[in-house]
């Protein structure tokens, strides 16, 4: 590590978990986490099938409070003995995002810190910097409940696009397969389970961009009308849930890894020194991907990093280290910064 460690409190409100983490550490990683509480309010989700954003604005607000409180309890640090505070300004269910930036603000405010915000996305992809002291550049496959991006990482300010989703974001099409099949919310995990016990050949269900007549060399992605061949499956026969949530993961899989394939070659043009391979976002804790894509790295000579599952799905030590990072590339924010609904990572 370079530099002085820098001790930061992050905050998470863009979707359905209220959190709050302080870490320490300094570029490139790892850093420590001191602390890292994820509140989930999965539950009051559930009975509507996915995120209601009104009523996620409102727990944000119930419990944001407490959950700061505990963080910095756990970590045993005061406010005042904190370099800065991190809260993600976006992209995200803005109501969300306004709770935890305003908090961020009345803090920093208070106590004199730096405010610092962070870009959720970034916050996902610089965490196997706080896990496994990634260096750059790194390819990264982002892949979550809102993105599925393909970007070639050369710094805080250098990432490239080679690939992004025409349609439904890859962790989407997990839950409304879920949906489908009457598996609950959130899907991910649900699917990935049943799998488990299914045949992935049982149903042959399309791979779209892949193969087929408009299969296309590019990077990009798309899930909808997989979910479109599920559904009309579901609606014409009586399928096993563990035989279509297995081949249903099986065409998520080949459509992740050879898209990642081409973005392999895209990379390697850009930074011929790069080798490594970051998995982020929610679908990252998927042990099946994450074996596909490890078999792909070692036939492409690529390392693959996979951040562990707690700190995949959405948490604030990823938002804490991101604004490690950016606090110590000079980075920090006015005190009048608005919430972003839509903030892409490279223009
Ligand atoms: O990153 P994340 O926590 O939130 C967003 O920023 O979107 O990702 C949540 C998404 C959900 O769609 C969830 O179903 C999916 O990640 N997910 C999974 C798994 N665990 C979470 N998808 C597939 N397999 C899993 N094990
Ligand atoms: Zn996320």
């Amino acid at each position: 590590m370079t530099g002085k460690p820098l001790t930061i409190l992050g905050i998470e409100t863009s979707c359905d978990e209220t959190a709050a983490s302080v870490v320490r550490g300094c570029a490139p990683g790892p850093g420590e986490i001191l602390s890292n509480i994820v509140f989930s309010q999965t539950e009051a989700h559930a009975p509507y099938g996915g995120v209601v954003p009104e009523i996620a604005s409102r727990a944000h607000l119930e419990i944001l409070d407490g959950v700061i409180e505990q963080a910095l309890a756990e970590a045993n640090i005061t406010l005042a003995a904190l370099d800065g505070i991190a809260a993600t300004a976006g992209p995200g269910l803005v109501g969300g995002v306004m709770v935890g930036l305003t908090t961020a603000k009345a803090l920093a405010l208070a106590s004199g810190k730096p405010l610092i915000a962070v870009n959720h996305l970034m916050g996902h992809a610089l965490t196997a910097r706080l896990t496994h002291g990634v260096d750059y550049p790194f390819l990264l496959l982002l892949v979550s409940g809102g993105h599925c991006q393909l970007l070639g990482v050369g710094g805080t300010d250098d990432f490239r696009l080679y690939g992004s989703t025409i349609d439904d974001a890859v962790g989407e099409a997990f839950d409304k397969t879920a949906k489908i099949l009457g598996l609950p919310y959130p899907g991910g995990p649900e699917v990935e389970q049943a799998a488990k016990a299914g045949n992935a050949k049982a149903y042959a269900l399309p791979r779209p961009l892949v193969t087929g007549h408009n299969a296309r060399k590019s990077a990009d992605f798309s899930f909808s009308g997989l979910k479109t061949a599920l559904r009309q499956l579901v609606e014409n026969e009586a399928v096993s849930i563990p035989d279509a949530s297995a081949s249903f993961q099986a065409a998520v899989i080949d459509i992740l890894t050879d898209r990642t394939a081409i973005a392999m070659q895209r990379f390697r043009t850009d930074f011929p020194d790069g080798n490594t391979l970051v998995v982020a976002g929610g679908v990252a804790a998927n042990q099946a991907i994450g074996a596909a894509l490890g078999r792909l790295c070692a036939a492409e000579g690529f390392v693959l990093r996979v951040p562990p599952p707690r700190l995949c799905t959405d948490n604030a030590a990823m938002i804490a280290w991101a604004g490690v990072e950016r606090m110590a590339s000079g980075a920090g924010d006015a005190l009048d910064i608005s919430p972003r609904a839509r903030w892409p990572l490279s223009n």
